[in-house]
């Protein structure tokens, strides 16, 4: 098969890495990729919202499957665009992708599935909000509600910050358009896991689980990011869980979404809060994790490209998913000033020495190559640097042993990745 990956990020050349490796794959493409993935895939330069551009190249390059990594392009409706073209294709239609991009619609779908989440309401005006938040009382979570690239979330311990939050989504406006509507939901107290299930629009079966951490510093301290740092397996789901997840939360859902008309392909992944009373859904996405993804693949033991496939052409009915016994810890590299402003073309060296390090993988999350051949910073989210171990403390050794050997002065990372699961004790 000739193959299509859409994306630039850690996550697309994790993918990469897995599909380039199958025996299925023939030719290996991705729009736009980056510096670590054009030594796995031969890189086009289209950026992943440019729709048409995207399926003319799949017809000029005669693609016969394509694996879509990032939201956008799902929510742009590039998914329907490729499969009108008789393009196969791994990731929901416009449609399904509402799941994700609009917190309403899910919401809806929860009530109506029957899938346990926060209880919410929705407000466009300020005063009723502020009304409402009094009303509560704190802890309480103030969400700006378009997409907000997961930085227009407030868990808010008090009443004044939770009003706070109000004042800066609806009155300043900090995250533009999409604080015209804030929706305000109940606490949920507990360890959260990123759970994923590959579904084919009719059945879903589970993938894995993993962890990441948000905040931006070192105690999660700081404003959240995209993600730092993920592992898996992650040690809270077992297989009891993980049955407990499909039947309350991940089969109702696909049900759901077949009986609305928009049945979903791809893979669903639930953000979900392991509270006292069993999980609870904080929001789905329609898309893999990232830096989740630089995690799971390297554990996955079955081939990734015919999982793919198969997902995407209604025939998951029976397949089992087959992994690794060992477990993987990834270490975000980042330029200095993210999730606010960074510098853009700083040089990266030492990552030839961080390759010999063995059972690592260093996946570019935002790398360009220079004209004189140097691999530089184009994001904020840089590199990914996954290990892989028998426990997670192993793991984490190796990974951090990697990014030591990684000399980029205007990086950073942090430096307690799995402390939860190391049983490194958390500074108050
Ligand atoms: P979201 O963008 O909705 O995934 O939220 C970002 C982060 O805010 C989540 O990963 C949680 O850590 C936290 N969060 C969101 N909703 C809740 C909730 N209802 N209760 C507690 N924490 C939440
Ligand atoms: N790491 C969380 C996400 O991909 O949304």
């Amino acid at each position: 098969m000739k193959i299509l990956v859409v994306g630039s990020g850690g996550r697309e050349h994790a993918l990469c890495r897995s599909i380039a490796a199958s025996p299925l794959c023939d030719k290996l493409y991705c729009t736009p990729g980056n510096a670590g993935i054009a030594a796995v895939a031969e890189c086009l330069p289209i950026a992943v919202d440019k729709i048409p551009d995207i399926v003319g190249a799949c017809r000029r390059h005669k693609i016969d499957f394509v694996v879509i990594g990032p939201e956008l392009p799902l929510t742009l409706g590039l998914a329907d665009e490729l499969r009108a073209e008789g393009i196969t294709c791994f990731g929901p239609s416009k449609l399904a992708a509402e799941i994700e991009g609009s917190k309403g619609f899910m919401k809806d779908l929860c009530a109506k599935a029957g899938v346990p989440t926060a209880t919410y309401q929705r407000f466009t005006d300020a005063d009723a909000a502020r009304s409402y938040v009094r009303l509560q009382g704190a802890p309480i979570v103030v969400k700006a509600d378009g997409l907000a690239a997961g930085k227009g979330v407030t868990v808010a311990l008090t009443l004044d910050d939770a009003l706070l939050a109000i004042d800066d989504a609806m009155g300043k406006k900090v995250f533009g358009d999409a604080g015209t509507s804030v929706v305000i939901e109940e606490f949920m107290e507990g360890e959260e896991v990123s759970f994923f299930a590959l579904c084919d629009g009719e059945i879903a079966v589970p993938f894995t689980a993993a962890q990441d951490h948000k905040a931006v510093y070192d105690d999660d301290k700081g404003p959240n990011t995209g993600g730092m740092g993920a592992y898996s397996p992650a040690p809270i789901v077992d297989d009891a869980i993980q049955d407990r997840i499909m039947r309350e939360i991940i089969n109702p859902t696909v049900k759901a979404m077949r009986e609305m008309g928009r049945p979903f392909t791809g893979v669903l992944f639930a953000g979900l809060m392991m509270t006292k009373t069993g999980p609870k859904l904080i929001e789905f996405n329609a898309r893999f994790g990232d830096p989740e993804t630089e995690v799971m693949l390297p554990r996955l033991k079955s081939d990734l490209l015919s999982l793919l496939y198969a997902a995407s052409k209604g025939m998951l009915d029976g397949i089992d998913i087959h992994w690794h016994d060992y477990a993987a810890l990834c270490v975000i590299m980042a330029a200095q000033g993210y999730p606010g402003a960074y510098k853009k073309g700083t040089v990266i060296r030492g990552l030839d020495q961080a390759a010999t390090v063995a059972d690592t993988y260093v996946f570019h999350a935002g790398t360009e190559c220079d004209a004189a051949g140097n691999i530089t910073a184009n994001g904020g989210r840089v590199l990914a640097v996954t290990g892989t171990g028998a426990t997670i403390a192993e793991a984490q050794a190796r990974a951090y042993e990697a990014v030591d050997k990684i000399s980029w002065p205007e990086g950073f990372c942090r430096r307690d990745i799995g402390w939860r699961a190391v049983g490194q004790t958390k500074a108050a």
